[in-house]
C-alpha cells in the first residue's frame, strides 16, 4: 500500500520552501500518493510561485480576503481542511515554519488522525510576541507533530530542550536552499525568459550601488513601518550614487504607509512583489538587503550578501553568529547608521559579505523523503 501524503501550504515563503519537497515527493510515486492542499492565505503572491515552480494544487481553498484578520483566518482553514481530510484521508500531513496556515493546518490534520510532519522545526525566538503571532504558531504546531525537520542543530536542540523525543526529530537543513538552487538551474537554462527579469533591468541604475529593501512583519506594522520609510527616505536622499529598489508587499498594513511616505524620492523604486526567479536575480544584483523577512536571511547569506534585519530578535542566529546578518530593530536612526557603515567602510562590508551557508546543502528535501520512506 502507497503511503498517502497531503503537503499544504498558504502564503508565498511557505509555497517556496515546500515546492521542492512537493517536487521530490512526485517523483518517488511508486511509493507515496501525495496531494497539494493549499489554502490560498495568500493569493496573487502564492500563484506566482505556483507558476514557476509548475504546481497544480489538487484542492485550493481560496481563502485570502483583503486585510483579513487572525481569527477569521485561523476558523476559515480548520473548518476548510475538513473536508479534504475527510475525503482523502492522508496518513502524513505536512505543514512547514509558522503562518496561520501551518498551526491551523496541524490542529485540523491532528483531528483527522493523520501524522504531522512540521517542516523548518524548532525556530524559536523565546518571546512569544516577536514575531507575532509566528513564535506561538510553530510551538503550537511543534507540540502537535509526530516528526519534525530541522534546519540545524540549533533548532533541533530547541526541541530537545522541550522534551521532543530525539528520534523523530532530523537535521535536514533548510529547504530553502533546494529551492534556490532549483530556481538557479531553471534561470541558467538557454530557453528561460523572464519578463519581469528584463523589466528589472529597464529600471536599475547599474551606476549606482542597489540596496533590495523588503518588509512585512505584523509587529513592525504602524509606528514600525513609519521609521522604517523615515530611515529610507534618508538613505535615498543622503546617498545619490545609491539607488533603493523595495517590492512592496501587498498587505494594506505594508503598502499606505510605503507608498505615503516614499513615492516621491527619485532613487527609490517601489515595485510589486516578484516572483522568485525575480527577486533571487535581484538579490543576486544588490550591494545590500535591508529586510525584516525570514526567508531572505537565509538565502543571502548563501549569495554573499550582507543583511540588515529590521526586527529586535531572530529565530535564525546562524548567519548572525557568522557576523553576515545584524540585527537593526526599527530605529530609524540604527538602521541609517549601519547602513552607512555599510557603504562606507570597506572592511566591515567585506566581513558581512562572506559566503557561508549555515542554512543547507540543497539536499533538505530528498532526506525527508527518504526518512517517511524508512517509517
Ligand atoms: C503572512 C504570515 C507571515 C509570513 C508572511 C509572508 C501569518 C499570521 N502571517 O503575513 O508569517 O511571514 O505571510 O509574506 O500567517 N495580500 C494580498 N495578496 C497576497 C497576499 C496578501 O492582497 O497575495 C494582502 C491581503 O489583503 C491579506 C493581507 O495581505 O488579507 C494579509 O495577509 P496575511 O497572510 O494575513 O498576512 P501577511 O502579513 O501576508
Ligand atoms: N520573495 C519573492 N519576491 C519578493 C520578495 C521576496 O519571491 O518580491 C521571496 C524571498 O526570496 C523569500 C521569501 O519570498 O524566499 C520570503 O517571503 P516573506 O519575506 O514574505 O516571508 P518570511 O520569509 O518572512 O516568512
Amino acid at each position: 500500500m502507497k503511503k498517502k501524503n497531503l503537503i499544504v501550504f498558504g502564503t508565498r515563503p511557505e509555497a517556496i520552501k515546500m515546492a521542492p519537497l512537493v517536487k521530490e515527493f512526485l517523483s518517488h510515486q511508486d511509493k507515496f500518493e501525495t496531494k497539494v492542499c493549499i489554502t490560498a492565505q495568500h493569493r496573487e503572491m502564492l500563484d506566482q510561485v505556483l507558476d514557476f515552480f509548475e504546481i497544480t494544487p489538487d484542492f485550493d481553498l481560496d481563502l485570502m480576503k483583503p486585510n483579513q484578520n487572525l481569527y477569521t483566518l485561523t476558523a476559515d482553514i480548520i473548518t476548510g481542511l475538513k473536508t479534504v481530510l475527510e475525503d482523502f484521508k492522508p496518513d502524513y500531513v505536512y505543514v512547514h515554519g509558522d503562518t496561520t496556515t501551518t498551526m491551523s493546518t496541524s490542529i485540523a490534520a491532528f483531528y483527522s488522525g493523520a501524522q504531522v510532519c512540521h517542516v523548518e522545526a524548532g525556530l524559536r525566538t523565546f518571546n512569544k510576541r516577536s514575531p507575532f503571532p509566528e513564535e506561538i504558531n510553530r510551538s503550537v504546531t511543534g507540540s502537535i507533530s509526530d516528526f519534525h525537520f530541522s534546519p540545524t542543530p540549533t533548532s533541533k536542540a530547541n526541541l530537545i530542550r522541550e522534551n521532543v523525543d530525539e528520534k523523530t526529530i532530523l537535521i535536514t537543513g533548510n529547504t530553502v536552499i533546494d529551492a534556490l538552487n532549483f530556481s538557479t538551474n531553471k534561470v541558467n537554462l538557454p530557453q528561460f525568459q523572464d519578463e519581469e527579469i528584463d523589466s528589472l533591468k529597464t529600471i536599475i541604475d547599474s551606476s549606482k550601488k542597489l540596496i533590495l529593501v523588503t518588509g512585512h512583519r505584523r509587529e513592525n506594522h504602524g509606528q514600525g513601518f513609519v521609521n522604517i520609510c523615515a530611515a529610507l527616505k534618508e538613505l535615498g536622499q543622503q546617498h545619490q550614487d545609491c539607488q533603493i529598489i523595495y517590492p512592496v508587499h501587498l498587505n494594506p498594513n505594508v503598502q499606505k504607509p510605503v507608498y505615503e511616505l516614499l513615492n516621491d524620492i527619485t532613487n527609490i523604486k517601489l515595485i510589486n512583489p516578484l516572483s522568485y526567479p525575480a527577486f533571487v536575480w535581484l538579490m543576486n544584483q544588490s550591494y545590500l538587503i535591508i529586510t525584516d523577512s525570514g526567508g531572505v536571511q537565509e538565502e543571502a547569506p548563501s549569495l554573499g550578501k550582507p543583511v540588515l534585519v529590521m526586527r529586535d530578535t531572530t529565530e535564525r542566529p546562524e548567519a548572525v553568529d557568522a557576523g553576515t546578518v545584524l540585527l537593526v530593530g526599527t530605529n530609524s536612526e540604527k538602521i541609517v547608521n549601519e547602513t552607512n557603515k555599510l557603504l562606507n567602510n570597506k572592511e566591515f562590508y567585506d566581513s558581512m559579505s562572506m559566503l557561508h551557508n549555515p542554512y543547507g546543502d540543497g539536499t533538505a528535501c530528498e532526506k525527508i523523503v527518504n526518512f517517511i520512506s524508512n517509517l
